[in-house]
């Protein structure tokens, strides 16, 4: 059975998983880099492609040894080829490159959007397509249509800041620390949401996106204003994002009515909050809610693994020496033309 060494490092968790084409996880290592990026408050680029390239190969011999595997039964590697910040997606994509060169496997330079899109169907192999996926992380907030291996349509995606980094940011105006998100949703549990009056940017929009810079500058002022305590602050705010997620969903369910499911993926996916709002728009419109469990949904290697996994059995050939791709949108066709 095919056997893929999949490699993550497109922002700051270092990744490295060996996934079967029956969608086990052999062996999986994820290093965080959360202590090295803290005292600055959010990622530094350079900071963590060093990481990167300190933890990488011991990692890879770390999870063959897990596995009681060597390189030679793997076969195929598959490494993040973007979108992300370059120095790190570059230290993974050349490890990658050397160890298929070494091993005479083929390599695979994995869109790191299309293994958070495929990831639901590691863990719901009864997922069919097409379904409507909300990838909600730090640096992405983006409905899409996944019709079918390589086959995705963008319905949505947001104007200015992705939802994570609208938590990350509130966070660092409350005093919360980083990584934020978990840290707002934890003051957040002692809070009236309903304290803040807040905007929800685009509810009930005709066009499809999402907007969050207008939220984040009125959480700025309320904060300013010191009227109001932290917990409901970031209560109010948890409720605002989670208005906005569940308003601009429902629309895309509704426009995508072959949808066989809901799936929801990326690190704010871990909110409580978010999840039942979006649990209930899926049960309204009939349709099952898939919510892989929690270390699937970040960052991970399993998923880049998996995704060059759908490809192999889609009958897909590798393309040719991948470069590292700081953009790389999933859908071609949704971006604008340049120079036309
Ligand atoms: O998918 P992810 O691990 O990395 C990428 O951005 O690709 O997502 C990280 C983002 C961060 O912005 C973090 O603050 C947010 O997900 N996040 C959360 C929670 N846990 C992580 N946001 C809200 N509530 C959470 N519990
Ligand atoms: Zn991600």
């Amino acid at each position: 059975m095919t056997l893929v060494l999949g490699i993550e490092s497109s922002c700051d968790e270092t990744a490295v998983a060996l996934v079967t084409a029956d969608g086990r996880v052999l062996a999986e290592r994820i290093a965080s880099q959360e202590a090295e990026h803290r005292p600055f408050g959010g990622v530094v680029p350079e900071l963590a492609a060093r990481a990167h390239a300190e933890r990488v190969g011991p990692m890879v011999q770390a999870v063959l040894a897990d596995a009681g595997l060597a390189l030679s039964d793997v076969d195929a590697v598959a490494a993040t080829a973007g979108p992300g910040l370059v120095g790190g997606v570059m230290v993974g994509l050349v490890t990658g490159k050397a160890l298929a060169f070494a091993a005479d496997k083929p390599l695979w330079g994995v869109n790191h959007l299309e293994g958070h899109a495929l990831s639901p169907r590691l863990v719901a192999p009864e997922l069919q397509f097409p379904y409507l996926l909300l990838l909600v992380s730090g640096g992405h907030c983006q409905l899409i249509a996944v019709e079918g291996v390589g086959a995705y349509r963008r319905l949505a995606t947001t104007i200015d800041d992705a939802a994570g980094e609208a938590f990350d940011k509130v966070a660092k105006m409350l005093g919360l620390g980083f990584p934020g998100g978990p840290a707002v949703e934890i003051a957040a549990q002692h809070g009236d949401p309903k304290s803040v009056p807040l905007p929800r940017p685009l509810l009930g929009s005709g066009e499809p996106h999402f907007s969050f810079a207008g939220l984040k500058t009125a959480v700025l002022r309320a904060v300013d204003s010191g009227r109001y305590a932290v917990p409901d602050i970031a209560a109010s705010f948890q409720a605002a994002v989670t208005d906005c997620l569940a308003d601009r969903t429902t629309r895309a369910v509704r426009a995508m009515p072959d949808a066989t499911a809901l799936v929801v993926a990326g690190g704010v996916a871990a909110n409580k909050a978010v999840r039942a709002a979006l649990e209930a728009v899926a049960v309204q419109h009939g349709l099952p809610f898939i919510a892989p469990p929690l270390k699937l949904c970040t960052d991970n290697a399993a998923m880049i693994a998996w995704a060059a996994q759908e490809r192999i059995a889609a009958g897909l050939a590798p393309e040719p020496d991948p470069q590292a791709r700081p953009r790389w949108p999933l859908d071609l066709s949704a971006e604008p033309v340049r120079g036309a």
